[in-house]
């Protein structure tokens, strides 16, 4: 079913993500003519509202959080008008059949979003079957977390299942919306400079780091079961890693492309109790200073003590002939310095440098993909330095740059959600992940958990504001390598 929707139906429709993100992506959408017509879109939630008093919610959350040349009352108001509401406590099968009441008909097909607590997936899906809103016109999206672990995905994948097939259901990994991320294909597939050094004749090593100032946020309750290794590694890192190291696809499709990147997922090496201690590290941030803002460590925000962890490094390896030897080093914490998602690719050193005696020291070439907050592809070449060089040729690393925001300077830089919300509501799969990479990411990062929890490791303390525990430096600089910050 690879058709528009006519309506759509947003589960969780008062919660964060929504105000922050769904409202302002749909209105984006709506602003720019790329909703179907008449598309009207149902909200659902458990608090009591009407139309009036969801379109008022909907209203603040757009002057809250669209950036000021976004905001246009010409729009606002007929965006306004696509919103229903309908209170559901979908913990209980007896509102969906209201719910299915004020949908009405949905011959047109409908698009149906979840962004609720995955406790709440199986209820849902239930009452959805029963109220009839799961037919072959209906399509499912999925918010994160999809389960904490292999076992509860599982059981969270077969209760979808049960109502809707693999091809109705999408499930949002919302990095994989983001036009950089996209980009790593287009750099990789579409020149025909880096493929034949795209594998471990031509790369060292590979570095993804993705780094945030915020602590908590709010999200106490959620991040403290969590932690970052299943929050960040297991879906949006193990994501880049797989565009990253994935085979040339035969097309841009969805089945292509997904069969590539599960291949990369089911060749990662696994990681468990024998190699935790030298693979891995864990981190929790205690009281520092971000940005010259004193901020006070975890457990003090949080208000008790915890042993989650807010930073992980793991050095990674993937068993197949491309990768052979390649580590990929993953980096990922809150309360780093800096916000900063990135790819770094640095590439093996000449085989025999002519230069060595009178320059300064060759460089590797590197290639870095910066995702957030600024977007740019940028390779890092020796070149000569200007002179009449007497004494020798003397070499420099300099940068080709391509900025992405003023190459495309004019075009609106979208958030990820516009991406995938317009995907789901067209039908288009491949931005999104299928049930058996979401398996594999979960099946190699228990084994990691497993063995933190066999050996006791626990996480150590990093000063809010620096860049993980001092472990984390040592885990790449006894392979020589050096983050790059
Ligand atoms: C979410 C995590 O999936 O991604 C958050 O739950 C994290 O903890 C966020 O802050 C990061 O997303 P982005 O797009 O800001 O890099």
């Amino acid at each position: 079913m690879r058709e528009a929707v006519s309506k759509l139906l947003l589960f969780g429709a008062t919660g964060d993500l929504a105000k922050r993100m769904l409202l302002p992506s749909l209105y984006g959408l709506h602003a720019d003519g790329l909703l179907p017509q008449g598309l009207e879109i149902y909200a659902t939630a458990r608090s009591d509202h009407d139309d009036a008093a969801y379109r008022d919610l909907a209203k603040a959350a757009l002057d809250e959080f669209l950036p000021d040349d976004r905001k246009d009352e010409s729009h606002i108001g007929g965006f306004l008008d696509r919103l229903f509401y309908q209170p559901l406590d979908a913990s209980k099968t007896e509102g969906f059949d209201d719910l299915a009441r004020k949908i009405g008909d949905v011959s047109g097909g409908l698009a149906i979003f979840l962004s609720t607590a995955p406790s709440l997936f199986e209820p849902t899906i239930a009452g959805l079957k029963s109220a009839g809103l799961a037919g072959d016109n209906v399509r499912i999206g999925l918010e994160k977390p999809l389960g904490h672990d292999l076992e509860s995905s599982r059981h969270i994948n077969d209760a979808v299942a049960r109502a809707f097939p693999e091809d109705r259901t999408f499930r949002i990994d919302h990095y994989l919306g983001k036009e950089t991320v996209q980009n790593i294909l287009a750099l990789r597939f579409g020149n025909t400079m880096f493929e034949p050094v795209w594998n471990a004749n031509g790369i060292a090593h590979v570095q993804i780091t993705v780094s945030e100032t915020v602590g908590l946020e709010g999200r106490a309750g959620f991040y403290d079961d969590t932690g970052a290794i299943r929050d960040m590694v297991q879906n949006h890192m193990l994501q880049l890693l797989a565009l990253v190291a994935m085979e040339p696809p035969a097309q841009f499709d969805a089945t292509a492309i997904r069969n590539e990147k599960v291949k990369v997922l089911q060749s990662l090496r696994t990681i468990g109790k024998e190699e935790v201690a030298t693979h891995t590290v864990t981190g929790q941030y205690a009281e520092g200073a971000v940005g010259q803002q004193p901020v006070p460590g975890y457990a003090e925000e949080l208000g008790k003590p915890s042993t989650t962890e807010t930073f992980v490094a793991v050095k990674a390896h993937i068993d197949n002939w491309r990768w052979q030897g390649v580590p990929f080093y993953l980096r990922t914490g809150k309360r780093m310095p800096r916000r900063q998602s990135e790819i770094y690719i640095q590439f093996k050193a000449v085989p025999h440098s002519i230069f060595a005696e009178r320059g300064g020291a060759l460089q590797p070439n590197k290639l870095i993909i910066r995702l957030q907050p600024e977007e740019y592809v940028r390779l890092m070449v020796m070149a000569k330095e200007p002179g009449l060089d007497r004494e020798g040729v003397r070499l420099r690393e300099v940068p080709l740059d391509l900025s992405l925001t003023s190459a495309f300077a004019g075009t609106r830089r979208r958030i990820a959600y516009e991406r995938l919300l317009l995907d789901l509501i067209e039908g288009d799969p491949t931005l999104f992940v299928r049930r058996d990479e979401v398996e594999a990411q979960w099946s190699w990062i228990d084994s990691i958990r497993a063995g933190w929890q066999s050996g006791g490791i626990t996480p150590k303390s990093y000063a809010a504001g620096s860049w993980g525990p001092s472990s984390a430096i040592a885990l790449t600089e006894r392979d020589g390598v050096t983050w790059h910050d």
